[in-house]
């Protein structure tokens, strides 16, 4: 007997908490291809059509003199300051940066293994002999990829003179660490702009799943890694998010990116001022963050990075609270006998919920 391990997900109690929206996300359209359903993003790329913006006139055009000698980007960084002068106290625009980090050794092995025998075994594993996946770091085409991001950052700034972001966030597991490292630190910015010390922020991290590549090292580690990035407050020595038995459903992590979101609206002195923000993040989460604006599917490519004009605007309503839970996610205890088009365990190893490794 084999057991196909595609067990429907079991709701259990772990609970992530809920509130009723108090802020208000709108994706604003008509700037970026990336906000239109006839662009693909299987074939996007960001650095061939200048982050996606795209080339039209805006209504803030006329407080410019000869505004045909600026560029696309400085038009626009104008048009989205006006935005902000022009709306209540209760409405933020934003321009959020969200970047995909490049290729980490947990994506080269779903490749290697195929995706059913990657999630329902070796992604339970810390890696092979050759590889680690634990918290993973990125392969060799990875760091590249955020070198590529790197280079086409400096072009931006230096032809169509970008507004480069007045604050950075990254997620805390190693990829993005290192991504935003990579595309970040060395880059000749602009004149009086905010210098790249991103915050380290616990709740932009990757959907919570029983993988191990889920699972981030301790703070003291990443703080050894990276000693003058500031880390959140409240941010846990150990992580304690993850369980490797339970996963988050969407509607958990939904909520969870709401919370990171909130954070970052509404929230410094000159909220206005604070306009174009980077988040280094993975592809789940920024497709939860996406969901949550407002913003159509689009699925990042690794190292792809894609701007979202975001309208948020503060809610009367009083929020309140309910509470999400989380699923388990049965896997092999040994290598699967097949994975063509969906998993099978081996007869002596059944579909398990226990951990296959306790590093917790
Ligand atoms: C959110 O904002 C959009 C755009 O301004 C508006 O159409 C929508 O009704 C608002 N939703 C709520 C719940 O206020
Ligand atoms: C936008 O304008 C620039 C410069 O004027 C041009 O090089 C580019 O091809 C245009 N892009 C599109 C999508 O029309
Ligand atoms: C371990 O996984 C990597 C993919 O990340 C693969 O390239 C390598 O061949 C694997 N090693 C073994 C011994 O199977
Ligand atoms: C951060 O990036 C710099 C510049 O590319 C590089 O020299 C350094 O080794 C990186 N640090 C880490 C910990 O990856």
């Amino acid at each position: 007997m084999r057991f196909l391990a595609t067990f429907g997900p079991a709701l259990v109690g772990l609970a992530a908490s809920a509130h009723a929206a108090s802020i208000n996300y709108t994706t604003v359209k008509e700037y970026f291809l990336q906000d239109e359903s006839s662009t693909d993003a299987s074939t996007f790329d960001y650095t061939a059509v200048n982050f996606g913006l795209i080339n039209r006139t805006y209504p803030a055009d006329k407080d410019i003199n000869s505004p045909q000698t600026k560029t696309q980007w400085e038009r626009f960084y104008h048009q989205v300051l006006t935005l902000n002068k022009d709306s209540s106290q209760d409405v933020e625009y934003k321009v959020l940066f969200l970047g995909r980090h490049g290729e980490g050794w947990h994506n080269a092995a779903e490749d290697y293994y195929g995706t059913p025998a990657w999630n329902c075994y070796w992604a339970e594993l810390d890696g092979n002999c050759t590889a680690t996946w634990f918290d993973a770091a990125l392969t060799t085409a990875g760091m590249g990829q955020a070198l590529v991001a790197h280079n086409f950052w400096q072009k931006e700034i230096n032809e169509q003179h970008i507004h480069t972001p007045d604050s950075y966030y990254v997620s805390p597991l190693k990829r993005t660490l290192q991504t935003a490292n990579y595309t970040f630190t060395g880059l000749k910015l602009p004149h009086g702009s905010t210098p790249f010390v991103p915050l380290i922020k616990e709740l932009f991290r990757e959907g919570i799943s029983i993988h191990t590549c889920d699972h981030r090292h301790s703070r003291s580690y990443i703080h050894e890694l990276f000693p003058s990035w500031p880390i959140e407050r409240g941010f846990t020595e150990k992580d304690e998010l993850w369980n490797g038995v339970t996963a988050e459903t969407s509607a958990a992590q939904d909520a969870r990116s709401r919370k990171a979101l909130e954070s970052v609206f509404f929230s410094s002195t000159d909220p206005k001022q604070n306009t174009f923000v980077s988040v280094t993040s993975h592809s789940g989460e920024i497709a939860s963050i996406l969901r949550v604006l407002g913003h159509r599917a689009f699925s990042l490519n690794t190292g792809a990075v894609i701007p979202v004009l975001v309208r948020a605007e503060k809610l009367a309503a009083t929020p309140t609270s309910s509470s999400l839970s989380w699923t388990v996610s049965p896997h092999c205890t040994a290598p699967p006998v097949t994975s063509v088009s969906a998993c099978v365990c081996p007869s002596s190893a059944a579909p398990v919920t226990i951990p296959l490794v306790w590093n917790l």
